[in-house]
């Protein structure tokens, strides 16, 4: 496992390093995000659905639990997108109620996931992790840490962070 880690100073960056994180990702792969409330999670997901020229308005699924974008990939073909946020969730039988397993096994789509923590063992063991804390120094900045036991993050994005 490779682990990257990415110093944001703003919303923006947030976003812009999603942005690049998305070239990474493939059909089929799971992004954990974890992070306080207010830390960006939602941002970074922006970020992605950026990426995927996603046209819906992206917003925080809190109400909804699970929201799905159409978008399109590096190979010109559409690509479904599960923005999943599982904060209000409470038990196994909530994440059955909703779908969340048929949605992991979702074998075309990309699925993000805010408060993964909640999903317990139902979350597929292989995932990214996309960890977003609170730097002590700034209300702006943001700690940003990104890995998968398996694959490595777009290098791309390092260049970018300082
Ligand atoms: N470096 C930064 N990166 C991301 N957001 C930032 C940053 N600095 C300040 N912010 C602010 O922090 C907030 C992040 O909100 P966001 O909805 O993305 O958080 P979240 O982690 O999804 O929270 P929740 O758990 O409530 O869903 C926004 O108001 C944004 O303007
Ligand atoms: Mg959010």
């Amino acid at each position: 496992m490779e682990t990257d880690c990415y110093h944001s100073h703003s919303e923006d960056e947030t976003h812009s390093f999603g942005r690049q994180f998305a070239e990474t990702l493939a059909k089929g792969d799971i992004i954990a995000l974890y992070g306080d409330l207010g830390a960006g999670k939602t941002e970074f997901v922006k970020g992605i659905c950026d990426y995927f020229q996603v046209e819906d308005i992206v917003s925080s699924p809190t109400f909804t639990i699970m929201n799905q974008y159409f978008g399109t990939d590096s190979d010109d073909e559409e690509i479904t997108i599960y923005h999943v946020d599982l904060y209000r969730i409470d038990s196994a039988k909530e994440l059955e109620e909703i779908g969340f397993d048929d949605c992991m096994f979702s074998e075309n789509a990309i699925k993000l996931v805010e408060w993964s923590e909640k999903a317990g063992e139902m979350l597929p063991k292989i995932h990214w992790t996309v960890d977003i804390a609170f730097a002590s120094d700034n209300d702006n900045e943001r700690i940003i840490t990104i890995s998968h036991p398996e694959k490595i993050a777009n290098g791309t994005i390092a260049e970018s962070s300082s």
